[in-house]
This record gives C-alpha cells, structure tokens and sequence, in this order.
C-alpha cells in the first residue's frame, strides 16, 4: 500500500484523476463503508471553512473512521507562538492521516516534507485547492459527460482565487478552452498563462463580463473577491461587486452550461441565479464529499473495491 501526500493537483495524472472520478461515483453510489475503521484524521484549519471541513469531517465519519483537530487556530497552541514545523511533527505522532488548510502558500508542502503521516492540502492561501478541483472535475464530468474539449469561463478573483489555478492545470490534461473575466487588479497570474503557453491551451482574457462570452461557454465558473487576501482594503472596496451574475444573463447560454462557484459567494451571484437549472454550485458541494472519500483512500492506498 502505498500512501503519499496530496499537495498540488499535479501531483495527479490523467489515469489518477479519472480512476478518483470513478471512485467518487462509486462512493456517491454507496458512501457509506467502514474502510477507515481503526484509523484516526486530523483537520488543522488555520484558515476558516465551511464545506472543506465539514465535507471531510462527513467523509472520515461515513467511511468509519474518526476525527480529531481544530477549525480555529486560536484554540491551539500555535497562538503561543509554536512553528508549524512543531504542530505538525506532535500531530503526525497520534493520527494517519493530516488535512490542512493554512493561509500561506507552500505551507502544506512544506507540511508534507516534516510530517511522518500523509498531508492533504485543503488549501494554502491563493497557490492550491487540490480537494476542490477533484470536486470540480467531478460535478464537470458529471454535467457534461466528459473532460474533453469545454470551454471554461472563470470570471471573477483570478490572482487570488486558489481554486481557479488548481482548475486551470487540471484541464490542461482535457484540450479545454480558458476565458478569463477579471479586472486589471484581479487578472489570472503571469504564471498560469505561461503554463497555458507551455501546454497550447488557447486563453482569451476579457476585462467586460458580457453575454457574449458567456453565451459560448460550457462551464461558467464565478468566484468570490477574496477579501482576506488583500493588503489594501479600499481596493477590495473598489473591485469587491465589479462582476454580478443575473439570471437574466442566462436567456441565451449553452443548453448544457452549468454555473460553478466554489463558494461561498458574496454578491457575485444573484439569488435568482439559484433556481435556473444551470446553477449547479450546491450539487458541485454536495459532490464534495464523494470526491473527498475517493482522495482519502487514494492518498491512504485503500482499495476502493
Ligand atoms: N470552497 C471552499 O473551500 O469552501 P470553504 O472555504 O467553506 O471550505
């Protein structure tokens, strides 16, 4: 059996990812199996969630196993000013496996390299959301019946938003299409277009969040304006609403677009997006559970079968 961390969504390879995809469907078939009976999860959330947490806390407790860890950092002794590298080295000592989310970047990998357990990075700061790229490609497999050959609008927070860059280097694997929707301030880093570059992965980026583009896309993946990422306040004041999602802006989309967001939203999406049968963003969370049972047993090595 063999266990190994998950940092980065590419440390995947096509076969991985859809042998997880299959996997996750198995568990939506069935989530409940006691695969983890005897082992013991921690969760260390430097950083607040809601779905990232609680989706692996369900996930650990319908597979059998048990949980321990903390969602506020205040509450462990890393407020008396212990390292990381500490935290990490007397956690690994009582569980098998460690999901954490930290607001700096690299953290999880840097986890990875002092842990004796396996470490799932469930997110550190604007670099990585591997757990929830599973989940996307999930809900996008599911909705479209394929990976292959979409055309992926992300509108929004593009420098910030960790979940846009682990979704970008997924779909390289898939010959996808990108539009970027941001403002200046806001634009997808240099780095993930080299890497589109580098994979010939047609980009187009748009400072105008018009029906134009979104009447061509398959997958339209809003995001909220991370406020907690910024130095500047007032900035985020200025571009916080540059990009709301009406229903109305729907009357003309793709028959089979489905509108994402990793959530929580704030003001990108309009209430009455909700009951448009493209809105999928409470599937694509429930379907966070299933993806994060599949990641559980792969980075453990237990067979799903
Ligand atoms: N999508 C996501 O990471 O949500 P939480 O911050 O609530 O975990």
């Amino acid at each position: 059996m063999k266990c190994e961390s998950l940092v980065s969504i590419n440390d995947f390879s096509k076969e991985e990812i859809m042998e997880l995809l299959e996997n996750a469907r198995s568990f939506e078939e069935n989530p409940n199996r006691r695969v983890l009976e005897g082992k013991v999860v921690a969760t260390l959330f430097f950083e607040p969630s809601t779905r990232t947490r609680l989706s692996f806390e369900t996930a650990v407790n319908r597979l059998g196993g048990r949980i321990i860890g903390f969602s506020d950092a205040a509450t462990s002794s890393s407020s008396k000013g212990e390292s990381l590298k500490d935290t990490i080295m007397m956690v690994s000592n009582y569980v098998d496996l460690i999901i954490m989310r930290h607001h700096l970047e690299g953290a999880a990998r840097y986890a990875s390299e002092v842990s004796s357990v396996p470490i799932i990075n469930a997110g550190d700061g604007a670099n990585q959301h591997p757990t929830q790229t599973m989940l996307d490609l999930y809900s996008i497999y599911k909705t479209q019946g394929t990976l292959e050959n979409l055309n992926i609008t992300m509108v929004g927070d593009l420098k910030y938003g960790r979940t846009v860059h682990s979704l970008l280097q997924a779909m390289s694997h898939f010959n996808p299409t990108f539009h970027f929707v941001a403002p200046d301030e806001l634009k997808m880093p240099q780095e993930y277009k080299m890497f589109c570059d580098e994979h010939n992965i047609p980009y187009y980026e748009h400072r105008e969040f018009s029906e134009e583009v979104i009447n061509q896309a398959d997958i339209l993946y809003m995001t909220r304006v991370q406020r907690e990422r910024f130095t500047d306040l007032m900035e985020y004041e200025r571009v916080k609403d540059v990009y709301i999602l009406h229903n109305s802006m729907l009357a003309h989309s793709k028959p089979n677009l489905r509108v994402l967001h990793p959530l929580p939203r704030v003001n990108e999406i309009a209430y009455d997006v909700d009951d448009n049968p493209k809105a999928y963003y409470f599937q694509q969370a429930k379907n966070g559970l299933f993806a994060r049972q599949a990641i559980i047993c792969k980075v453990l090595g237990i067979d799903v079968e």
